[in-house]
């Protein structure tokens, strides 16, 4: 009996892979290595180099592995570059849930754990978003998360309908930083905090894409969690599936307060040590001025709870990120 971690070679999946494993839940990987990094997968751990949209492939692993439930990580990630490149945005995000949910049904899998981004929301123009906030999201990558969604529920009532519910949940990221291992880091070339760690080893310095934000200091205002944080609420989500516990169909993964990214910029910058200042340059399409979340739901049925200071999320980052 295992759990499958749809792209356990990526940033936030290794580390779900190693939450399952402290957990004593036995895990299984695929990834097709295209953002993923095999040596962040456990040795022992069962890895099938494969894409999701292999259907036939995921499959034969789920019943080879006799896999009870899927977390659902595997996906493209870029809110900006979906902009520019929005049918492998949704070739990734789209194809790919579809293909795994087919391959889920063909072999009787019936539990299912989504990683679901804060993108979904855009510009809300609300202070801190709940789950029943209206969906408007403002890029291809927020409206792929979203559609991923909606092809679970639709699966969740068809299965049901059918006497053999899939149970299913889909947990709405924020921020995600920081690092819980030293080997394991963010290797995103267009997430801010690589980026900003790149510059700055390359001697540049960093940039903030966007001042003229209507936010309290013009930049973009996020909500940063840490990583380690967001793979225990996988484990107790897996479990709570596994018990066989009624979850709601979507949970935000946020901490309810918000950092500008000038002032995490300027946190990146002291953590290095670096005395270049950050430099100002112009927005990003699809990104909205600011996104903040309440996580209360999830606090009270995943135990979620910020374990992790900003600043700790600066610092493991910076700790973790492979030095040049
Ligand atoms: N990092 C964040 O802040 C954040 C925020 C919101 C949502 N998410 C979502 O969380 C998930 C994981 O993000 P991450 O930060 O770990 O990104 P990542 O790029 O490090 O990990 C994604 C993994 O999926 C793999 N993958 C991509 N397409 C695949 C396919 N077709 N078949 C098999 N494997 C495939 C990649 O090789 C990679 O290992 C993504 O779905 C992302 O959209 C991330």
């Amino acid at each position: 009996m295992s759990w499958l971690v749809t792209g356990g070679a990526g940033y936030i999946g290794s580390h779900v892979v190693r939450s399952l494993i402290d957990a004593g839940i036995t895990p299984v990987v695929i990834d097709d290595l295209s953002s993923g990094i095999e040596a962040f997968v456990p040795e022992g751990v069962p890895f099938l180099h494969a894409s999701i949209l292999e259907t036939d492939a995921v499959a034969a692993f789920l019943a080879e592995h006799g896999v009870v439930g899927v977390i659902h990580c595997a996906g493209y990630k870029y809110a900006g570059e979906s902009v520019r490149f929005p049918l492998v945005n949704y070739k990734a995000n789209v194809d790919g849930t579809r293909a795994l949910l087919e391959a889920m049904e063909r072999e009787g899998v019936r539990r299912l754990v989504f990683s679901s981004s804060a993108g979904v929301y855009g510009n809300t123009g609300e202070p801190v978003v709940t789950e029943t906030t209206p969906t408007t999201p403002e890029s291809p990558y927020g409206e792929s998360k979203l559609i991923g969604e909606w092809l679970i529920r639709d699966q969740v009532v068809a299965t049901t309908m059918a006497g053999a519910p899939l149970a299913a949940t889909s947990l709405r990221y924020f921020n995600v930083v920081g690092s819980g291992y030293a080997d394991i880091y963010d290797a995103s070339p267009h997430n801010l905090f690589p980026k900003v760690f790149f510059a700055i080893e390359s001697g540049k310095a960093p940039q903030i894409n966007g001042t003229d934000y209507p936010t309290p200091d013009g930049t973009c205002v996020r909500d940063y969690v840490h990583v380690s944080d967001l793979a225990a609420a996988h484990v107790v989500a897996a479990q709570r599936l596994d018990a066989g516990d009624a979850l709601e169909p979507v949970y935000n993964l946020g901490s309810g307060s918000g950092t500008s990214v000038r002032q995490i910029v300027d946190a990146m910058v002291a953590a290095t040590g670096t005395d270049k200042a950050p430099v100002e340059g112009p927005r990003r399409p699809g990104d909205p001025a600011s996104i903040v979340a309440d996580g209360t739901l999830a606090t009270r049925d995943l135990a979620w709870a910020m374990r992790y200071s900003v600043q700790e999320m600066v610092d493991s980052a910076w700790a973790s990120h492979p030095k040049a």
